[in-house]
């Protein structure tokens, strides 16, 4: 059995967890969030220099607190994990800085984990483990992008958005609506009794130059503006917005549209199976509709268990132990942490000099 200690600091939830491999898949033995969420709130935002300092404050607890629930201790530990990129560059150090400092003190190997890693490492904490190869959707409130993931792990990206991501269209279109930061769960409980075919809204198409539209490519700026224009037009008819139709139109076409172009993308590369991940992929509507359609094309869809959409440590640490099983070697203690690093780069978070 291997057992790991990660950590996860990339924006605003300080995150701490002990996972472990055991015969036949991964078990989360422990983990714990703090959520700054509220307190970003009435800034309309996350303010990068509060993150760093709560994360400071949250960190010790929260893995004291996951070591004594694990009963164990970091001596007994096969590594120690942070998510050192992308991310804000100050909160990751939070993180990165305790791991490297408990891996030093302790002599455990310490493995940089990128954050989007994490995310597609989710799903190996399912009951039922997918096996590669498969296509992810990976929607969070960073990225909307497509991923074949081969037999021997590698990965190559086949869709993206060209603007925003899914979750940034969510939590925009909340804040036009008057809904609560995150937008994706107020969306959601706003859209539960709403009419989600009453609003005609655009599915947004990608033109390639040389004529046609990138098949798996998404674009949500468009459907933004179409819910500004409509939200334009019914505030001169009535004071009251009907939020519930708007909100379920909007979560309608944005799972339409990544079912859609998801389930295209396997039939045209011949993968049976479909893995969602991300914050997003928490979404009631998303699951149901991949779920339902997935089923009807013959495509098995398997999605990270809920408590590990969002941001979380156990995401990093199940990344942890796919490193571990993959015999990569730890990663250097003098290495830093990024805002922006490629997902294809992720096997180069080893080695100094430091990815800054
Ligand atoms: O993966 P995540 O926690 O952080 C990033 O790496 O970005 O994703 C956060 C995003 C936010 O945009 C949030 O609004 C969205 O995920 N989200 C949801 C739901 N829960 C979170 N979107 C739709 N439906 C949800 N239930
Ligand atoms: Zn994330």
């Amino acid at each position: 059995m291997t057992t790991v200690l990660a950590l996860e600091t990339s924006c605003d939830e300080s995150a701490a967890a002990i996972v472990r491999r055991r015969e036949g898949g991964m078990e989360v033995l422990a983990h714990r969030i703090a959520s700054q969420v509220e307190e970003h709130a009435q800034w309309g935002g996350v303010v990068p220099e509060i993150a760093s300092r709560r994360h400071v404050e949250a960190l010790p607890h929260l893995v004291e607190q996951v070591l004594k629930e694990a009963r164990t201790g970091v001596d007994q530990l096969d590594a120690v994990a942070s998510t050192v990129a992308p991310g804000l560059v100050g909160a990751l150090m939070v993180g990165s800085v305790m791991a490297r400092t408990l891996a030093a003190l302790h002599q455990r190997p310490f493995l940089a984990i990128h954050h989007l890693e994490g995310h597609l490492a989710s799903v190996q904490l399912a009951q039922d483990p997918p096996e590669p190869p498969y296509l992810v959707l990976l929607v969070s409130g960073g990225h909307t992008e497509l991923i074949r993931v081969g037999e021997s792990g590698e990965m190559q990206r086949l869709g993206r958005s060209h603007d925003d991501a899914a979750g940034e269209a969510f939590d925009k279109v909340a804040r036009l609506l008057g809904l609560s930061y995150p937008g994706g769960p107020a969306i959601q409980a706003a859209a539960a009794q709403g009419d989600a075919s009453r609003f005609a809204l655009p599915k947004g198409r990608v033109k390639r130059p040389e004529g046609g539209f990138y098949p798996y490519d998404f674009s949500f700026s468009g459907l933004k503006t179409a819910m500004l224009r409509q939200v334009e037009a019914l505030k001169l008819q009535s004071e009251q917005l009907p939020l519930a139709d708007l909100a379920a139109s909007f979560e309608q076409v944005v799972a339409d549209v990544l079912v859609e172009r998801s389930l295209r993308c396997c039939r045209e590369h011949q993968l049976s199976t479909l893995v969602m991940v991300g914050g997003v992929a928490a979404n009631r509507r998303l699951r149901g509709l991949m779920e339902q359609r997935g089923a009807e094309a013959g495509v098995a869809v398997r999605c990270a268990p809920l408590a590990y959409c969002t941001d979380n440590a156990a995401m990093v640490g199940a990344a942890a132990l796919q490193r571990l099983a993959r015999g990569v070697q730890p990663s250097a203690l003098s290495l830093g942490v990024s805002a922006r690093w490629p997902l294809d780069q992720a096997s180069a978070l080893q080695s100094n000099p430091p990815p800054f």
